[in-house]
């Protein structure tokens, strides 16, 4: 096997982030975010159920008071193109007027941010920024600057640290490419 390759159930996948990069990447976000929000009392918000590990880690790697919730949307399967995306769970939480941080997995055509953007400024909050682990070129057409971003990553399809390919691999530790063979 080759050294840039890890092998899940027997599968070798190539490694993209190891777990021990993104464990030292998200430390850096971490701290910068905690820098951005020292006492605002943010809310950050968990875009289930791909963004779990880095919100699990993030959340933990700000060393400041916030407050956590969950929201998950779905894009329709077999509409993709036409862009609908359907909420799932809603926020617990009232956001209006709080500083809203939305922690993604990763953002590819931009369009379930882009839904999420609009259903969360719609309750008002003070601010409202984002932090995706991953971001894929092309991801612009969300139509909001994404601050905190992990890496850049070309059109690749990728798993693991919450990504999965047909509800499979998120729990590998670090993200790897996916490949059929
Ligand atoms: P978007 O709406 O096209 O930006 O994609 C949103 C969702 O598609 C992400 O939150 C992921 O759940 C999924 N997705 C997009 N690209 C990938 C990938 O490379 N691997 C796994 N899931 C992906």
């Amino acid at each position: 096997m080759k050294n840039n390759t890890s092998s899940f159930n027997n599968i070798p996948f190539q490694t993209l982030f190891s777990e021990e990069m993104i464990s030292s990447r998200v430390k850096e976000l971490g701290l910068q975010i905690a820098n951005d929000y020292q006492g605002k009392n943010p809310v950050f918000i968990c875009v289930l159920r791909g963004g779990v590990y880095f919100f699990s880690d993030l959340t933990k790697a700000v060393p400041i008071p916030i407050e956590l919730d969950f929201i998950q949307a779905k894009s329709y399967v077999g509409t993709e193109s036409t862009g609908n995306v359907e909420l799932i769970k809603d926020l617990d939480s009232d956001i209006t007027g709080r500083d809203v941080l939305i922690v993604e997995d990763i953002v590819d055509t931009g369009r379930t941010l882009k839904f999420l953007i609009s259903h969360i400024l719609s309750k008002k909050p003070k601010s409202l920024e984002v932090a995706s682990l991953l971001f894929k070129e092309g991801g612009e057409a969300a139509g909001y600057p994404i601050k905190y971003v992990g890496w850049n990553i070309g059109k690749e399809f990728v798993i693991g640290y919450g990504l999965d390919y047909d509800g499979k691999f998120r729990n590998l530790p670090g993200v790897f490419l996916y490949s059929e063979e």
